[in-house]
């Protein structure tokens, strides 16, 4: 196929559009956000809505340990590997509709648009959706693509307990995505991603598409405080052994360390669970999550440190016991320079405005750039609000992603293949 028939092939607005608007029934919360955490029976229904789509246009399916769902549209070299694009369909609690969702339903778009104009690749092209992106149900985040990447046993992952004691095997067997088949990254030629960009940048800057370059890291801690439970109205002030207020104080040393890494620094503490969460009991157990992102690594080093030194602090003064245990570990990732060339050449094919960016928040793609060829491209998202009911995009953009999605794959299998 010549550039200029390529350059020439167009994604369905409306198709995505509608596909978007569909999927985002399964967990939909009265707000217009979604609650679809991973492995959830929404989760389950989400991916049969995709596998559905998938296998109306031809595509075969295949389901491994962790439940990443892989739908391949075949090509005409039957010894090129295929080129693997993705994303994830698990939101956090109270979530938003594109974040993740987004990157599937383009995904999709992109083997509607080859199958109903006919065109063949000479790759095949898989779309992924990957299990657990978000971490809210289990830690840690990225954990579907985790697994591919060969950072973790599936042995070791599905033991992964919720707050309810519920194994993330266990989950996965009740939707139907408990699988067998063996999908190996040495399948495939490259990896794309496209992503709402969860910030304000693209927006702000008028911009269509965001050519992402790196994402910065993240680290994650899980912090135990055990104290004493008792009766509020009896047991004296003077010799409780209250696990909150010890945890209280790590969350204001965590947002003080973050506010010491003035512009890039973030330091969060978003998920605490308080026990037994009575009013008249004393909290005996509290369990947080320190989140901290950067893109250097010594910085990272400098936070953690510092995130020592005040538990160390913290149980001198307090009586509590403080057990850390570091959850996530993902360094900045550099995306790859050449892949990255291919999307600005789309971009500039679909006559669209872009610009090289990096990312603030983590994706599949950080855990995929370890075994091949990885790159990502962004569309706005409305005022950069994320992780949020409230986020949102527009048909506009929805679309333009999409085409650039579907010149980036083209341009990479008329590179890469062999017709
Ligand atoms: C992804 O969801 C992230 O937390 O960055
Ligand atoms: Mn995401
Ligand atoms: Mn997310």
């Amino acid at each position: 196929m010549t550039d200029k028939k390529l350059d020439s092939l167009n994604i369905d607005s409306d198709r995505i559009w509608k596909s978007l608007t569909e999927i985002s029934v399964f967990g939909a919360t009265p707000a217009g956000g979604l609650n679809r955490l991973a492995a959830s029976e929404s989760d389950g229904q989400a991916r049969d809505y995709v596998v559905a789509a998938a296998k109306e246009i031809g595509c075969t399916v295949r389901i491994d340990a962790l439940g990443n769902t892989f739908m391949r549209r075949a090509g005409n070299d039957a010894t090129a590997k295929a080129i693997l694009v993705g994303s994830h369909l698990d939101s956090q609690p109270f979530g938003g509709k594109y974040d993740g969702i987004y990157g599937v339903m383009a995904g999709l778009e992109v083997l509607r648009a080859l199958h109903s104009s006919n065109t063949q690749t000479s790759h095949p092209i898989e779309l992924a959706v990957w299990t657990n992106e978000e971490g809210a149900r289990f830690a840690p985040a990225m954990m579907g693509a985790a697994y591919f990447a060969g950072k973790f046993s599936a042995a070791e992952l599905l033991s992964r307990v919720d707050t309810e004691g519920e194994k993330l095997g266990d989950s996965l067997a009740a939707i139907g995505y408990a699988g067998t088949d063996v999908v190996k990254p040495t399948e495939h030629v490259a990896y794309l991603e496209i992503h709402i960009e969860q910030g304000p940048i693209l927006q702000d800057e008028n911009l269509d598409i965001g050519i992402v370059t790196a994402v910065q890291g993240m680290r994650w801690f899980r912090v135990n405080f055990t104290g004493q439970s008792g009766h509020t109205g009896t047991y004296p002030m003077e010799i409780r052994r209250d696990a909150l207020v010890a945890a209280s104080a790590l969350v204001k040393a965590v947002q003080q360390i973050g506010l010491e890494e003035p512009n890039l620094g973030r330091a969060t503490v978003g998920h605490l669970v308080v026990s037994p969460n009575s009013p008249n009991v004393i909290p005996g157990h509290v369990e947080l999550m320190v989140e901290f992102r950067h893109p250097e690594g010594e910085v990272l080093d400098v936070m953690t440190t510092k995130l020592h030194a005040a538990i160390s602090e913290i149980k001198k003064s307090s009586l509590v016991e403080v057990e850390i245990k570091q959850e996530l570990d993902s360094a900045t990732i550099n995306f790859t320079p050449d892949l990255i060339e291919i999307v600005r050449q789309a971009v500039t094919a679909t006559n669209l405005k872009g610009k090289q960016m990096l990312s603030g928040a983590g994706h599949d793609a950080c855990q995929l750039a370890a075994v091949m060829p990885t790159a990502m491209i962004f569309i706005p998202c409305d005022k950069g609000i994320s992780h949020a009911e409230d986020e949102d995009i527009t048909q506009v953009w929805s679309t333009n992603g999409a085409q650039v999605l579907l010149q980036t794959v083209l341009k990479l299998d008329l590179k890469t293949g062999t017709t």
